[in-house]
């Protein structure tokens, strides 16, 4: 079919093109423009939201973040694993400024309940939306939600929107949303939310969800002015959840992987620096810099109609969750 041999085309490009550039010497041959001096900021007075900070790309950026002065909050599943990765962050950065708190992402009251206390609580500078899962079996949460959909699409979702006025209070408020490249190979299908139909491929939930955080990136932006809003992919970083989620990939790919500081690098640009500020909301980003959000020829553009659904489907969830 017409559909299915257009997928065979995005994934083919998709790869040479992640060969070249999200690999560790495709970082190499990006950091050559950087601009050292973004990164010098002092981020005292700042608080950071981070998801999934206790590990990989999360833990990275938390631990960058503490070591400028900030505040971190790492929104952690498993006590005893997020406390120990908050003692190590305090430890190298010597910032007492580190707060664990525990939710599971997948779990959409939990979400609503977080973002609700904390709103009332503390402010809010900047939310990392980091956490994800790629779970390959069509598993169910105690919702009844498919789980990569209710952990990266719902759970970013429920999140984002409940912080909003939490972010409108601050100067300089932005929201970095941890996307993948891998959406590239994805065209939204807003008709299958929770992957009902036809074989389940776990990397393709993944890389579908990674699609709605791109759209959804794209219309907060519009949505909300006083929000600096980005996406972005880290490239192919060797984390524990690559090595976890995608066994094969990580043993093929081990020597040309990136480090997780290579990885977190333009989550931390997003998060912290003058210049990225400056951009447009919005945008998706690799490298430092605003990229394509489809690959060419893809036909991956997904209509504003359906875009729509996504995000009624999305606001009729939540509202289903709230407490
Ligand atoms: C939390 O992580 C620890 C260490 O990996 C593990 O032993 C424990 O079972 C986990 N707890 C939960 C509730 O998943």
């Amino acid at each position: 079919t017409r559909s299915s041999s257009m997928s065979v085309y995005r994934n083919a490009v998709w790869l040479v093109k992640g060969l070249q550039e999200y690999t560790r010497s495709g970082y190499e041959a990006a950091a050559k423009h950087f601009a050292p001096a973004d990164l010098e900021v002092s981020l005292s007075g700042r608080s950071y939201v981070i998801t999934g900070a206790n590990s990989g790309l999360g833990k990275a950026t938390a631990q960058e973040v503490a070591n400028r002065g900030g505040t971190v909050h790492m929104v952690c599943r498993n006590q005893s694993r997020a406390d120990a990765a908050k003692e190590e962050i305090v430890e190298r950065s010597k910032n007492q400024n580190v707060h664990v708190h525990i939710v599971d992402m997948s779990n959409a009251r939990q979400v609503w309940e977080f973002a609700q206390s904390f709103s009332q609580s503390s402010c809010l500078h900047v939310l990392i939306n980091n956490a994800g899962c790629m779970v390959n079996e069509r598993e169910l949460t105690e919702d009844g939600l498919e789980k990569n959909f209710a952990t990266n699409t719902l759970g970013t979702y429920i999140l984002t929107t409940a912080l909003i006025p939490a972010l409108k209070k601050v100067e300089d408020p932005r929201v970095v949303t941890v996307s993948s490249g891998g959406m590239l190979t994805q065209k939204l299908n807003a008709d299958d939310l929770q992957f009902e139909k036809g074989a389940f491929d776990g990397t393709a939930a993944y890389a579908q969800n990674k699609r709605q955080q791109v759209i959804l990136t794209e219309r907060w932006a519009t949505q909300h002015k006083d929000i600096h809003f980005s996406s972005m992919h880290p490239g192919w970083a060797d984390t524990p959840a690559v090595q976890t989620s995608m066994p094969s990939f990580h043993a093929k790919m081990q020597a040309k992987l990136r480090t997780e500081a290579m990885g977190a690098d333009t989550v931390v640009w997003l998060a912290v620096s003058a210049a990225a500020a400056k951009q447009p909301s919005g945008l998706f980003f690799q490298d430092r810099k605003a990229v394509a959000t489809h690959l060419p020829l893809a036909s991956s553009r997904a209509s504003a109609q359906e875009e729509e659904k996504l995000l009624a489907a999305l606001d009729e969830f939540a509202l289903k969750f709230k407490p």
